[in-house]
């Protein structure tokens, strides 16, 4: 692959896959930026290269001659805006012009929940290396709402009756793609992408029930109810803590308010959630329904 390159991460992943398909149909040519090659999607027009973030000369080699790096966020370990940081350093050293990462809705260093403080600190740092910079700071994705009901049909959280609106995967995907194909008009830009609508947790078991068929319901817990409820996962504490962080996030109203980003960027309005999840459905059903996961993963 020669001339300006396109290095996409996260691709075997929900995201990442989504924005890559995108590409491949356009006949954008990529480099897939994966930690296991014999994972990464078939698609036309790619070539593959393996790193993880945390190894800071795989990612150089991995990086070598690309323009402009699309980096997803990684998946959320103690360390993970280390690796984030030695990322981003291994992107300058090996000359990329251009980040665009996924960030977080509001993020900032006093955020509540505690995962959009280190997509803060990955913004920060990406600004210090003095590479160029693009932000899609991504609301909740919708494509979690379900999972985020027990199996007992019950989404427990101390949101109060705070509202989120959270977006669908495919909205931010078209967002990125957008971003990623005229790079250089969103330099130094921040995006919110962000739903069309404010939904309060009761609204959005409402609209489970009426998608799945299964009755959900929504128990708004108190922070300690919280904590307790989720003991039994025996999870180590930041986990905890970025768990129950997304709920009083939606209670303190840090997770509402809706951006026309992802309009502007598309074309098209994003996605209602009863329109997306009705479509969605069948998928869930098929992976065992909203019961699957206990918890949803976090951002
Ligand atoms: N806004 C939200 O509601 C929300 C919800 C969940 C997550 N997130 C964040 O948004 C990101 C994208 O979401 P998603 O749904 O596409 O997640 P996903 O399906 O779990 O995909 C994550 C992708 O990132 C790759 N990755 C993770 N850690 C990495 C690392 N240390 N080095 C290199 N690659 C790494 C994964 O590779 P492998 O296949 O090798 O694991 C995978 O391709 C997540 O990673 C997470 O940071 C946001």
């Amino acid at each position: 692959m020669t001339g300006s390159v396109l290095a996409i991460t996260g691709s075997t992943g929900r995201l990442g896959g989504r924005v890559a398909r995108r590409l491949s149909q356009r006949g954008t040519p990529q480099r897939l930026v994966v930690r296991d090659p014999s994972r990464a999607p078939a698609l036309g027009n790619t070539e593959i290269a393996r790193t993880d973030y945390g190894d800071a000369a795989a990612a150089r080699r991995a990086l070598a001659g690309v323009s402009t790096l699309f980096m997803v966020s990684g998946e959320e370990t103690r360390d993970r805006v280390d690796q984030h940081r030695t990322f981003v350093d291994a992107a300058a050293a090996a000359g990329v012009e251009h980040v665009v990462y996924t960030s977080f809705y509001r993020a900032s260093p006093d955020a509540t929940f505690t995962l959009a403080r280190d997509h803060y600190a990955t913004e920060q740092h990406i600004r210090a290396t003095g590479l160029r910079w693009t932000f899609l700071r991504d609301n909740l994705y919708l494509d979690m709402l379900p999972l985020f009901a027990g199996r007992d049909g019950v989404l427990r959280g101390p949101a109060g009756d705070g509202r989120v609106s959270a977006v669908a995967l495919d909205d931010v995907a078209d967002a990125a793609v957008a971003v990623l194909e005229s790079a250089a008009g969103h330099e130094g830009r921040t995006y919110d992408l962000t739903g069309p609508e404010d939904l309060s947790l009761a609204e959005a078991a409402s609209i489970l029930t009426d998608v799945t068929g299964r009755t959900v319901t929504y128990h708004a817990e108190t922070v300690e109810e919280a904590y307790a409820s989720r003991a039994p996962y025996a999870a180590e504490d930041w986990q905890v803590d970025a768990w129950v962080s997304t709920y009083t996030a939606i209670a303190a109203g840090e997770l509402a308010g809706v951006s026309d980003d992802v309009a502007h960027l598309t074309g098209h309005q994003p996605l209602r959630a009863e329109a997306y999840l009705r479509r969605t459905a069948a998928t869930a059903t098929g992976r065992g329904g909203p019961a699957a996961v206990p918890e949803p993963p976090t951002a």
